[in-house]
């Protein structure tokens, strides 16, 4: 048990799934600073540990760790119970921030690299949301944040097999927004362009185009703050994806992209 017992959960309490990621870490920061509880959920649970205990100190909040396989589905409801036991009941928010991209031209020739991507970006957020939205559902309030990427706005030969699992989340969360429309449960979809993460070390991107994850993550917070449905990260990916999503076939068939 992670938590100092004189620090009780409080009445707000967020879970964040892949929460070693960098954004994940720093949107946890964010919700802390704001009196949250916190559950991080993470396959890496050492680390995950770690930065537990670095938030408890920092902000002196109820911050516990869950280990979390988002492939693992035939665990996800058994694993939703310890986390209602730790914040004593459902939670206000869920921060879904896990993912997994492989090389493109690997995935193409290597079917299991195309399943993972599938079970991790898609299916494994579904199996997780659809259990924590009923009851959202039932007492009408709630939110979700999930990272989805503009990868999934436009396929792309350089990474359609990410792009794709990532498409299919948007659509997924678009027609969240759409189920929730008339209630007081409110889910953010974020698009966060190119981020400085482990995801994309090592690949040859324009600096300008990146954001830190330190930035994503006050961005991606205030945006949930307004109440905001969608969110680009840095506000030119809009514009960028408005024009490749546009670009007529015949000319976008012709691109490097
Ligand atoms: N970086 C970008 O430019 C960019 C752009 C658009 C969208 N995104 C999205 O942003 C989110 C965060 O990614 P990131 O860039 O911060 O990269 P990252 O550090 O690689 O984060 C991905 C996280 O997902 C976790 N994960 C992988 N497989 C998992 C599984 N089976 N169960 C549970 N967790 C698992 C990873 O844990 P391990 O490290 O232990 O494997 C890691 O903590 C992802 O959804 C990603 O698709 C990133």
């Amino acid at each position: 048990m992670l938590n100092p017992s004189n620090i009780i959960p409080s009445t707000k309490s967020v879970v964040i799934f892949g929460s070693v990621s960098s954004v994940g870490r720093a949107i946890a920061h964010e919700f802390a600073k704001q009196n949250y509880s916190i559950i991080l959920c993470d396959i890496n649970q050492d680390e995950n540990e770690r930065i537990a205990k670095d938030i408890q100190i920092r902000y002196k909040v109820f911050c516990d760790t869950t280990f979390f396989d988002a492939e693992d589905f035939d665990r996800h409801h058994e694993f939703i119970s310890e986390i209602t036991k730790k914040v004593c009941g459902y939670p206000e928010g869920i921060v879904i921030c896990f993912g997994y991209m492989p090389p493109q031209e690997e995935a193409q020739k290597n079917f299991a690299l195309v399943k993972k991507t599938v079970n991790i970006n898609y299916l494994g957020v579904v199996s997780v949301l659809e259990k924590f939205l009923e009851k959202f559902e039932e007492r009408n309030h709630g939110f979700i944040i999930a990272i989805s990427s503009v990868a999934g706005d436009r396929g792309r030969k350089s990474n359609y097999i990410y792009g794709s699992s990532k498409g299919a989340l948007t659509r997924y969360l678009e027609g969240l927004q759409h189920r929730f429309a008339r209630s007081n449960i409110r889910v953010l979809i974020v698009k966060p362009g190119f981020m400085d993460t482990s995801m994309t070390y090592g690949m040859n991107l324009p600096k300008r185009l990146i954001a830190s994850p330190e930035e994503a993550g006050r961005i991606i917070f205030k945006s949930w703050q307004k109440n905001k449905q969608v969110v680009y990260v840095k506000w030119f990916w809009r514009y960028i994806m408005l024009i490749i999503q546009h670009l007529p076939r015949f000319i976008f068939l012709r691109t490097q992209l």
